[in-house]
């Protein structure tokens, strides 16, 4: 742990050495020669940015992907940007709001924690994400809101508490999620922050998370029914800023936005309301009125939001009064008019970052930049993220594959629990069916070495395994089907899962219902239209609320297949009436209780009788898996 802190220091010294200008003297860096060709084409944007006068950069669910996207297949390349290009694009990015004098903020929203070696491959006794959010500290983010990952755990809350939040000032954002140190209970960084733009623009930023109920003991998340009751937050709206910049780790479409847009609204008519969600992972964007725009721009470093509005000039602060009475007697003057807003999605690559900042591949770096890549590779060795359990023999899918088949992660992750979980098990002779959730799969495998930290991409969620044992085998085979709610009398209860898996944070059905989409349009399209979709690159085609086109570059569709919410080991081959252990991941034990009991006739099951399967976690499934048998 001491030497974390001391790589932690050294980056940050290296930080401070922040002098683009002399990027070019830097030319001996080996790694780097490298990376400014990179391995594949990439195709530049179609179009520059349009700039208004108030513009936004916004990242949201990063989950650790700080060094960017490494794998060869598509469309890993496209997102291949890592967080020291992206600093040095934002370093570029502020210099020409400066040029244009315009205003240029940074904003995320949220769930830094859990998703790659870097936030999660910490030594035993560590905190997730601490030494890769020394990285994210470092850059000039002006808003910042908390995402459900980061209440999973009391001690990474307390991190952001006491580590995070205060390098921000005030403006890392927990409006309605709060921590409780020695006994007493305080928003976890602030309630909301009022702050100047570089151009004198007043804004008043809150920090919202949906309503979230899997965040640990001694953490609170208040539903946003109650936030907006809340004396502070009527406090904090009532002087009118000359913009709300509404950040939040909270989906832009069907959730709670529009209880925080009407209050403001109630109060201020036409103050401009600019929202920037997350928590989905979708590319989405809508306007809730012609004065307001939300945005959610997808996660894992692989876009990153673009969001520009034409407001008027500040109005300076001695003309502000409370309460004031915009729209009677104003006529339709800029006051009233719809605000002109624009958003792009950008896949995070250099070529991107080269192409929007007017930049070539040798002045593009600042030394700022680099040093941050050179930071995070240092703490990827650290972690020994490179080792390797051994080589993926194919790309296998989560979505663009069939479940099940042979190159379907789902399939491979069936294949690894009895392997996995029957390691040093006294248990491992008795025949058992082992269910987890499909949502506990977060990302593909590709062909290749299967690292450490491919194993934190694909599965990182440090779920336990329990099991009941004597269950017939008849009524244990019957239970995957019912969890997945297959057969009309099993709606009801399909529905009740779904509700306990969004609660818990899971959001990969609105997701896959994203992608599910975007390909049915595909197919739907003329032949004309697929024509020139046969001349793209494969990756996201956003078709949102807001006018016009959002990708930067335009993709066509990766090919799609629905998968279950819960996937399950092969059954054993053994008589109906045979007793045989039921294994199943830690959280859905209630659902599945009840779901038992509805099957069993001559049982009743209660949590007396689950128990703890094994010490292998679900975040190690895969790995020893991979070493018997991908070596
Ligand atoms: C995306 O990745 C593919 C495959 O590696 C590559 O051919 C393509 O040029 C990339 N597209 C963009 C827009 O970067
Ligand atoms: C939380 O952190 C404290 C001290 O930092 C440590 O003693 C404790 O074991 C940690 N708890 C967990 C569950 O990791
Ligand atoms: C967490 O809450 C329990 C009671 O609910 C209390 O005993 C414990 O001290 C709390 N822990 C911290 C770190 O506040
Ligand atoms: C968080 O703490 C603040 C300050 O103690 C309190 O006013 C607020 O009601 C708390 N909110 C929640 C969600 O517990
Ligand atoms: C203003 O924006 C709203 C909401 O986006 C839209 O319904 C309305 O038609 C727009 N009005 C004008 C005059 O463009
Ligand atoms: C799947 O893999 C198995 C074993 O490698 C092979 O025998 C089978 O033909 C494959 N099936 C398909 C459809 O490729
Ligand atoms: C199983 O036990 C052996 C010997 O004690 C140990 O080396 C190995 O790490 C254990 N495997 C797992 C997955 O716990
Ligand atoms: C594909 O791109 C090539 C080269 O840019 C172009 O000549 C061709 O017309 C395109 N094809 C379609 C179907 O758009
Ligand atoms: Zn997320
Ligand atoms: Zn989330």
């Amino acid at each position: 742990m001491r030497f974390l802190v001391a790589l932690a220091l050294a980056a940050v010294a290296a930080a401070c050495g922040d002098d683009h200008t002399h990027a070019a003297r830097d030319g001996h860096d080996h790694t780097h020669k490298k990376r400014e060709v990179p391995s594949v084409k990439l195709t530049p944007p179609s179009r520059p940015l349009t700039w208004g006068s108030v513009n936004i950069l916004h990242t949201t669910d990063s989950h650790g992907w700080l060094l960017g996207h490494q794998k060869a297949s598509f469309p890993e390349p496209n997102y291949s940007g890592d967080f020291g290009d992206f600093a040095s694009f934002v370093t570029h990015m502020k210099e020409l709001a400066i040029k244009k004098d315009v205003d240029l903020l940074l904003v995320d929203s949220g769930d830094l924690h859990d998703g790659t070696g870097l936030s999660d491959g910490f030594p035993s006794g560590g905190v997730d994400a601490h030494a890769s959010n020394e990285f994210f500290k470092q850059l000039p983010y002006d808003v910042l809101a908390i995402g459900n990952h980061e209440l999973y755990i009391y001690n990474n809350t307390l991190d952001m508490h006491q580590n995070f939040a205060p390098r921000f000032n005030g403006r890392y954002l927990s409006s309605n999620a709060n921590i409780t140190v020695d006994g007493i209970s305080k928003p976890v960084g602030s309630q909301f922050a009022k702050f100047k733009t570089r151009k004198g623009r007043e804004v008043t930023a809150l920090g919202v998370l949906f309503n979230f109920k899997g965040n640990d003991k001694n953490t609170t998340v208040q539903p946003v029914e109650a936030m907006v009751k809340e004396a502070w937050f009527a406090d904090a709206i009532k002087d009118e800023p000359d913009l709300f910049l509404l950040a939040g780790h909270m989906p832009v479409s069907r959730d709670k936005w529009p209880l925080v847009f009407n209050a403001i609204r109630t109060l201020h008519p036409t103050t401009p309301i600019l929202i920037l969600g997350g928590h989905t992972h979708i590319r989405d964007c809508l306007q809730l009125d012609g004065r307001s725009m939300s945005l959610e721009s997808g996660r894992y470093m692989e876009t990153v939001g673009w969001m520009s509005a034409d407001l008027p000039a500040p109005k300076g602060h001695g003309h502000r009064h409370n309460g004031e009475d915009h729209g009677s007697g104003h006529g339709p003057g800029t006051h009233t008019k719809n605000i002109t807003f624009t958003r792009r999605y950008l896949d995070p690559n250099r070529v991107t970052f080269e192409y929007h900042t007017g930049r070539g591949k040798f002045s593009f770096d600042t030394l700022w930049g680099r040093s941050i890549t050179t930071g995070l590779k240092q703490l990827a060795k650290t972690f020994d993220l490179s080792f390797e359990f051994g080589t993926a023999p194919h790309d296998f899918t989560i979505n663009q594959a069939p479940y099940p088949s042979n190159n379907s992660v789902l399939s491979v992750m069936a294949a690894a629990l009895p392997v996995a979980l029957t390691v040093n098990n006294t248990r491992a002779s008795i025949p058992s069916i082992m269910i987890t959730n499909s949502g506990s799969l977060r990302f593909d495998i590709y062909a290749g070495p299967f690292t450490k930290n491919d194993q934190f991409t694909a599965s990182p969620f440090a779920d336990s395994f329990l099991y009941i044992s004597n269950v017939p085998f008849s009524v244990a085979a019957a239970v995957l089907p019912t969890l997945n709610g297959d057969g009309a009398n099993n709606r009801r209860r399909d529905e009740a899962v779904e509700a306990e898996l969004w609660a818990r944070g899971y959001v990969g059905t609105r997701y896959r219902e994203w992608l599910e989409e975007m390909a049915r349009r595909d197919a739907s399209l003329g032949i004309e239209a697929r024509g020139a979709a046969a001349n793209m690159t494969l990756g996201y085609v956003t078709s949102d609320a807001c006018p016009g086109v959002g990708d930067d570059i335009p993709h066509a569709p990766l090919e799609f297949h629905s998968i279950p919410d819960f996937i399950a080991s092969a059954s054993p081959d053994v008589a109906d009436d045979a007793p045989i252990d039921l294994v199943f991941v830690d959280f859905i034990e209630s659902q599945l209780l009840g779901i038992l009991n509805s099957l069993s006739k001559d049982k009743v099951y209660t949590t007396a009788d689950v128990s703890l399967y094994t010490e292998v976690l679900a975040t190690q499934a895969l790995g020893i898996y991979a070493q018997q048998a991908w070596n």
